[in-house]
C-alpha cells in the first residue's frame, strides 16, 4: 500500500520504516531539511536498537523515501499519516500548531480521496479539529473530494520502539468508517498474523486510550516512588517491598521500580496535557495532579540526598554522572532527570564529569561549552578525581562495574544510585558510603 508518513520522529521513522519492512510503499515528509539530507545519507537522527539497519534496507531498496517537498507527499499515499510532536502549550497542554499545519498541508495538496491517519498524542477532539480544517480548506480550494479522519495513537517504547510497531501490543484505532476499518485491517495485516491486534472503537476513545495508557504507567512510578519515600522514613526497603507487592499478578513487577523519577517525551507531556484537559471541563483531575507533584518531588530527591550528606557545601565539588538519557537504550534528554539534578548542581557551585553511552551528542547539543560540565568517553574517566559518583539512568553496562577500579579512581568511595542498581549490604562490605531510593 502507498503510504504517506508526516514527521520523522521517534515516531514517524520507526513506524515508516516498519511498515516498509513488510513491503508498503511509503513516503517521509519532514519540514526539517538537514534531517532528510542526513537520512538520505544513511545518517540516523535518533539512537534506536535496530532502526539504523532496517531503514538503509528500505532507503536501498526505494521501499521508503525522505522528502520535504509536502506535494509530492501528499500525492503519494492513499493513506497520510500524522506522526508530528505535540509539545505542552504555555498553559500546559498539548499544542496542536503542527498537527494542524499538516492537516492544512494535506488539504491544500489532495487531489483524489485520502485517509488521514492520527498517530500524533492529541487530546480528545483533536480528530474533529483536524476534519475541520481539511473541510475549510476544501472548500477555499472548491475541490470536492472525500476523506477520512482516524485516530491510530502510538504506544511505542523508546529504546525498544522497532519491536514494539514489528510485534504491537495492541493496534487502536479511533473511526466510525467502515471502509477505513478494511483499509486498515490490509495494512497492519502483516503484523496480525498470530492474533488480531486491532481493536477498533470511536475516534474521542482511541485519543483518551493513549493518555489514558501513558497517565497509568506515570502513576504507577509515582506510587511506587511514594512508597520509597515512607519506606526510607519507616525502616523499611523499598526494594522488599516492590518484590512483595509484584508478585502480586493484579500489580505485577512492570513499572513499579523506585528512582529518581520519570523524564522523557511523553510523560510529564500526557500527565500535563490530560489534567489541563480535565480542567477546561471543570472536572478535578486529583490522581493525575498527584502524579505529577510527586515526580517533581522525585527529581529532586538525588539533589537533596547529596546535598545533605555535604551539608549544604556543593561549591567545587566533583560529580560523576553515570546516565544522561531519561531511560536507557535511549539518546532522548527531553525532560530527563539527570538534567534536573546536573542544574541544581551547577546552581550548587559544583562541576559535573558524566558519561552516557548514547547520549553524550545530545547533551553536548543541549549544554554546549562550559567550564562545569566535561563529557567523558568512558564510564571510568568520568569517575577519575571526582568527589563520588551519581547514577542517574540503569544502562545494563552500569550494573556489575569493577569497584575496586572504582574506589581507585574516585576521590572518595560514595555513590547516590537514582536507580538501585546495588546491593547496599555488598557496597557497604566494599568501603562504600551508598545511598540509594527509598532503602
Ligand atoms: N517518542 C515517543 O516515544 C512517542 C511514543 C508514542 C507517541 N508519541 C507521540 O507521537 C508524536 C510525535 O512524537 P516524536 O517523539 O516522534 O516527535 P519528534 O519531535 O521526535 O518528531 C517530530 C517530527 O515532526 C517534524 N515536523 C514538524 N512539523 C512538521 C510538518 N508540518 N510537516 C512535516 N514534519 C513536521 C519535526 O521536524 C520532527 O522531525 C507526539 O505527539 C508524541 O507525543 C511519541
Amino acid at each position: 500500500m502507498r503510504v504517506t508518513v508526516f514527521g520523522i520522529g521517534y515516531v514517524g521513522l520507526v513506524q515508516a520504516a516498519v511498515l516498509a519492512e513488510v513491503g508498503h510503499d511509503v513516503v517521509c515528509v519532514d519540514v526539517d531539511q538537514q534531517k532528510v539530507d542526513n537520512l538520505k545519507n544513511g545518517i540516523i537522527p535518533i539512537y534506536e536498537p535496530g532502526l539504523e539497519s532496517l531503514v538503509k534496507e528500505n532507503y536501498e531498496t526505494s521501499r521508503l523515501h525522505f522528502t520535504t517537498n509536502a506535494e509530492e507527499g501528499v500525492a503519494h499515499g492513499k493513506l497520510q499519516f500524522i506522526a508530528v510532536g505535540t509539545p505542552p502549550d504555555e498553559d500546559g497542554s498539548a499544542d496542536l500548531k503542527y498537527v494542524l499545519a499538516v492537516a492544512e498541508t494535506i488539504a491544500t495538496h489532495m487531489n483524489d480521496d485520502k485517509i488521514i491517519v492520527n498517530k500524533s498524542t492529541v487530546p480528545v477532539g483533536t480528530g474533529d479539529k483536524v476534519k475541520a480544517k481539511v473541510t475549510e480548506v476544501l472548500a477555499a480550494r472548491n475541490a470536492d473530494h472525500t476523506f477520512h479522519v482516524c485516530s491510530n495513537p502510538e504506544f511505542l517504547k523508546e529504546g525498544a520502539a522497532v519491536n514494539d510497531c514489528m510485534k504491537p501490543d495492541r493496534i487502536v484505532i479511533g473511526t466510525d468508517s467502515d471502509e477505513v476499518k478494511d483499509v486498515m485491517h490490509e495494512l497492519y495485516a502483516p503484523f496480525n498474523r498470530n492474533h488480531d491486534r486491532i481493536i477498533f472503537m470511536d475516534m474521542r476513545s482511541a485519543e483518551l486510550t493513549k493518555y489514558a495508557a501513558n497517565c497509568m504507567l506515570a502513576t504507577k512510578i509515582s506510587f511506587i516512588n511514594e512508597m520509597a519515600m515512607l519506606a526510607e522514613r519507616l525502616g523499611a526497603d523499598i526494594e522488599h517491598v516492590r518484590q512483595g507487592i509484584g508478585s502480586d499478578p493484579r500489580i505485577g513487577y512492570d513499572f513499579i521500580y523506585p528512582g529518581c523519577g520519570y523524564g522523557g517525551s511523553c510523560f510529564p507531556k500526557d500527565v500535563q496535557a490530560l489534567k489541563r484537559t480535565a480542567e477546561e471541563i471543570d472536572f478535578e483531575p486529583l490522581i493525575l495532579r498527584a502524579v505529577e507533584n510527586r515526580n517533581a518531588e522525585q527529581k529532586q530527591v538525588l539533589f537533596n540526598k547529596i546535598s545533605a550528606h555535604y551539608k549544604g557545601d556543593l561549591a567545587g565539588k566533583t560529580f560523576a554522572i553515570w546516565g544522561l538519557s531519561f531511560k536507557p537504550n535511549t539518546d532522548d534528554m527531553r525532560d530527563a532527570p539527570s538534567r534536573v539534578l546536573m542544574e541544581a548542581l551547577w546552581q550548587a557551585g559544583a562541576k559535573v564529569q558524566a558519561y552516557d553511552p548514547e547520549a553524550m551528542e545530545e547533551a553536548q547539543r543541549i549544554y554546549g561549552v562550559r567550564d562545569d560540565i566535561q563529557l567523558c568517553g568512558t564510564r571510568q574517566s568520568a569517575l577519575k578525581g571526582a568527589d563520588a559518583l551519581v547514577i542517574c539512568t540503569e544502562w545494563k553496562q552500569f550494573w556489575a562495574p569493577d569497584f575496586d577500579i572504582m574506589t581507585e579512581l574516585l576521590n572518595e568511595p560514595v555513590i547516590f544510585d537514582g536507580r538501585n542498581l546495588f546491593e547496599p549490604s555488598l557496597l557497604k562490605k566494599k568501603g562504600f558510603y551508598y545511598v540509594g531510593i527509598g532503602r
